[in-house]
């Protein structure tokens, strides 16, 4: 009889990946098949996330909780970018934790199942994770990763410390993997990458050299793929060339998520981002005038060491002038092992942001935010596009699917559809809700 997993996964597109990587390892070679019951599984598993202190300080509760209603000789393993960052801490302060795995190890999972009370978690180049995993959650839509770590070192950030330095996975690998989805059935496939356009700067061994926008291209050319996205590009590095590839290949959706993380020219220097915003609101001008249609999400922190007033106005702005389809906003986190937290703690550091000031900014933004979306959602209306429809409710006679640009809608049919991209003209709006038909 196979065992039961059941796998919590907090944070990013990396660490979904990851989980379904650790999934089909532990279907695979130790029988395990999931749960969505911890109280009946075998093995439970967290896949963390550290970029903010509140989920951190969140997983020892969580912890607790499990070790609560779980079977009495399950075990507890605790993977992801926390389990990188706070290694056997997590095992000298909580005994009910059986193995710590970081994030740049998932590929051993299947190993240390069998062992107790040890942490793996070094970020060392791990050969493994050059071997895809062959499990994706759908078959419509598979991921795949392009490239581990991050070699930016931006100043707020615990992911290089978390997740190691930046190596991209050879081409041709990425190629294959790509083709073995499309002959299974895969229409859509998402690249993930902290920073995907930095692609091809860095390979383990010696590789043919693409750039991310020629890779893109030869993945274009996989006869039978019908959709790429793509995850995390950085604002700096979209060049005229991606660009010009990213509006002109029909292949691409016209999706883009793009971290603004402020709107202030002087912050994101001391973010060390690399660019200004001007060159953010060029390269958002360039992507519009190319592709009138194209769906633009962001993230945001407020409240970053020394943001002042004029600088969160800056950020309004890029926000009024942009209206970004979809915004993660945060307030600041000092994590260790960055930059901005070494300035907080020297105690003569006065650019620390009061957090009442912090809380009302990115109230401020966020309900700006949602006025905006509000404005241009009846916009929507009447427009027509590509939707690859995703799954079928029987009973309410209902598909669901994604526009190319990256848009929820909901069509009433009597036939299920699931699989195909058809051209659907949105024809009711209900607050976020879209409905659709097929014309
Ligand atoms: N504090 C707040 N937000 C952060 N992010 C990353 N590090 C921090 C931090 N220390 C946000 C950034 C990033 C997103 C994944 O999380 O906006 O793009
Ligand atoms: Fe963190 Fe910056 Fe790397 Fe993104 S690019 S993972 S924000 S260091």
């Amino acid at each position: 009889m196979s065992k039961k997993l059941y796998i919590q996964t907090l944070g990013c597109a990396m660490n979904e990946r990851d989980s379904e990587h650790i999934i089909a390892e532990l279907e695979e070679k130790e029988n395990y098949s999931l749960t969505d019951n911890p109280k009946e599984a075998d093995l439970i598993l967290i896949n963390t996330c550290s970029v903010r202190e509140k989920p951190e300080k969140k997983l020892f509760s969580e912890i607790g909780q499990y070790s609560k209603i779980k079977k009495q000789d399950a075990k507890i393993g605790i993977c992801g970018c926390t389990a990188s960052h706070l290694g056997d801490k997590i095992l000298k302060r909580s005994k009910n934790v059986n193995f710590v795995l970081g994030a740049r190890n998932v590929s051993k999972i299947s190993q240390i199942i069998h062992k107790d009370r040890v942490a793996w978690v070094d970020i060392d180049y791990d050969d493994s994770s050059y071997v895809f995993s062959q499990k994706q959650n759908s078959n419509l839509k598979g991921m795949i990763n392009i490239s581990i770590g991050c070699d930016k070192k931006c100043t707020y950030c615990i992911v290089p410390h978390t997740r190691g330095n930046e190596i991209s996975i050879p081409s041709d690998l990425i190629l294959n993997e790509a083709k073995r989805l499309v002959d299974n059935g895969t229409k859509e496939i998402l690249l993930l990458g902290q920073n995907v356009n930095n692609y091809g700067r860095r390979f383990s061994t010696e590789h043919k050299k693409i750039n991310f926008t020629q890779l893109l291209h030869e993945i274009s050319q996989i006869e039978g793929l019908e959709r790429i996205r793509f995850t995390s590009p950085h604002p700096l590095h979209m060049d005229d060339e991606f660009i010009t590839e990213f509006a002109t290949n029909r292949k691409i959706c016209k999706a883009i998520h793009m971290p603004l993380q402020s709107g202030s020219t002087a912050i994101l220097q001391k973010m060390k981002r690399g660019y200004s915003k001007e060159w953010f609101l060029n390269r958002v001008e360039k992507m519009r005038s190319l592709m009138p249609n194209l769906s633009i999400g962001t993230d945001i922190i407020v409240g970053f060491p020394t943001e002042s007033e004029a600088d969160f106005l800056d950020t309004l702005d890029v926000l009024e002038k942009v209206r970004f389809d979809t915004l993660y906003s945060f307030i600041y986190s000092s994590r260790p092992h960055t930059e901005a937290a070494s300035w907080c703690e020297d105690e003569n550091f006065k650019g620390l942001v009061d957090e009442e000031i912090a809380k009302e900014r990115l109230a401020i933004l966020k309900d700006r935010h949602k006025a905006i979306l509000q404005e241009d959602n009846a916009k929507l209306l009447h427009q027509i596009h590509s939707v690859l429809l995703e799954s079928y409710d029987e009973e309410n006679k209902l598909l669901e699917g994604r526009s190319d640009n990256n848009k929820l809608i909901r069509i009433h049919s009597l036939d299920n559809l699931v699989g195909k991209i058809l051209p659907v003209r949105i024809c009711k709006i209900n607050g976020a809700q879209l409905m659709g038909e097929f014309i």
